[in-house]
């Protein structure tokens, strides 16, 4: 620990310490989520299971909540509801990473943890505010505890990486194959086209760039975040692009987050990818990553949130010294050439107070303050409605098989988003106290936005014609 990071790490305690009670007393603090401590949290990193234990690591910038410079916040739980708050991981306390510890991943083997990440660096000119150059450097932390990084390792910079990119290498996210170990980074190159590098190495230190997957038209300007996997036979290639003009319903957020599949050779020229497909609706979705768990599922946690949002656009939290949170892990399937992303089945220990309803037509209730509700639809003739807290409106119209979220007032500033679904079997929602997971037919559609109903508001309406089915509805247990 060098002296820099030992005076960061003190200020770090001091500031949760001072600010974290404001934190804790805002109405809109999320009970079942993991949040900052205090100020700013975006892309989830390092996500793995390593000696027993899930290991979440998040970007964090706990001095402004509205962002600052990126340190690695750390979570860790036995059973994915329980979360353990280990304090902060990484500080930006060296030369190669001193304005950011950007986002990275885990690699877990011979009983240690290998964190690979981007360490950013804004080469400034005569004025503080103006950028002239960045690094974007590719660096290794080493753990034996998970929990302790002793040493940082510089392994590549910009003069490592293919002449026509530009600085804009970022986002490692590292997997073992055979005997050879493979790193994905997202890119855009000198003439503004996103894509993603891919490097291998036979020691986890030497790396070399042995491939670029692009799609065979343009699609953005950079491309974020990568992951790229094998799941149920097929390979899919994960990316955050950016710069994606909105097309009617879709790409409707500033930046998108989304899949391709891959068919043929990653490692080669001899590939394609597919249709990019979408693979959340909501408002605040971005920059997934995923990892196996030791019961060997694929497990995907995003960023319930969204970079260069304006204020008018934003969160009233900011007001209680925090903004941000993640998403619900989520285990990922492939069903009928779909990816599919359910809530892990661990989520369903924090049910309480079941209550169920057969519902025809309509149906009235008062729910609890975070709730989760199962609706299995039997007969659906024509459209429903499903108004949450007077403020969330979740419709359906049968004729069009559109199915739409819009917020009122309580969305600050998020009007509505779309999806088409032919037929709607059921419907699966989690909402705390800011957020909503929406679950379209078993997986098949997520909408995940952050919203700000008044605090004391209870309602639940379902307003429907020819509609039959079942509603559960079980109150969620804080975490
Ligand atoms: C995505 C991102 C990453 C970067 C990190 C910085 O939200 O821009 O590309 O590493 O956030 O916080």
């Amino acid at each position: 620990m060098n002296a820099l990071n030992r005076d960061l790490k003190k200020l770090t305690t001091w500031l949760e310490e001072l600010k974290g009670q404001c934190v804790k007393e805002d109405p809109y603090c999320l009970t079942f989520h993991l949040m900052p401590k205090v100020g700013w949290l975006n892309d989830p990193n390092g996500l793995c299971h390593y000696n027993g234990e899930y290991h979440v690591f998040f970007q964090y910038a706990p001095f402004d909540a509205k962002g600052g410079a990126k340190f690695w916040g750390h979570y860790t739980s036995i059973d994915m509801i329980n979360w353990q708050d280990e304090g902060t991981a990484l500080y930006a306390d060296q030369p190669f990473d001193c304005h950011g510890v950007y986002s990275g991943s885990a690699l877990i083997e011979d009983g240690k943890m290998y964190l690979y990440y981007t360490g950013n660096v804004k080469e400034m000119g005569d004025y503080d505010y103006i950028i002239k150059g960045r690094q974007h450097n590719t660096v290794l932390a080493v753990s034996e505890d998970g929990r302790t990084f002793k040493h940082k390792q510089l392994l590549m910079t910009n003069a490592d990486y293919p002449e026509n990119m530009t600085a804009h290498i970022r986002d490692p996210k590292v997997w073992k194959e055979n005997d050879t170990y493979y790193m994905v980074q997202g890119a855009r190159d000198k003439e503004d086209v996103g894509q993603i590098l891919v490097f291998a190495s036979s020691d986890k230190v030497n790396w070399k760039v042995i491939n670029t997957l692009r799609s065979s038209e343009k699609f953005g300007y950079m491309w974020e975040c990568p992951d790229l996997f094998e799941l149920d036979g097929d390979t899919v290639l994960m990316l955050s692009p950016q710069g994606i003009e909105a097309e009617g319903i879709k790409y409707q957020n500033i930046y998108q987050s989304g899949y391709y599949f891959l068919k043929g050779d990653f490692k080669t020229s001899n590939y394609t990818l597919g249709q990019f497909e979408e693979l959340d609706r909501g408002f605040d979705f971005y920059a997934p990553q995923t990892f196996i768990d030791e019961k060997g599922r694929r497990i995907l946690i995003g960023w319930m949130g969204l970079p260069d949002i304006d204020d008018l656009y934003s969160n009233p939290t900011v007001a209680y010294g925090w903004q941000h949170a993640l998403t619900l892990p989520r285990e990922l399937q492939i069903k009928d050439g779909k990816l599919i992303q359910k809530p892990v089945i661990e989520i369903e220990a924090l049910r309480q107070n079941e209550q169920e309803w057969a519902v025809k037509d309509t149906l009235k209730v008062e729910a609890p303050k975070t709730f989760e509700i199962d609706l299995k639809v039997d007969l659906l003739k024509d459209d429903f409605e499903l108004i949450i807290k007077k403020g969330m409106y979740l419709t359906y119209k049968k004729a069009e098989g559109l199915f739409t979220l819009a917020f009122d007032g309580c969305g600050y500033g998020r009007d509505k988003r779309s999806v088409k679904i032919d037929v709607l079997r059921n419907l699966r929602l989690f909402v705390d106290t800011s957020s909503v997971e929406v679950f379209l037919n078993d997986g098949e559609e997520v909408f995940s936005s952050r919203f700000y109903p008044e605090a004391d508001e209870r309602s639940i309406e379902l307003r429907g014609h020819s509609l039959e089915g079942k509603l559960t509805l079980w109150e969620m247990k804080a975490m």
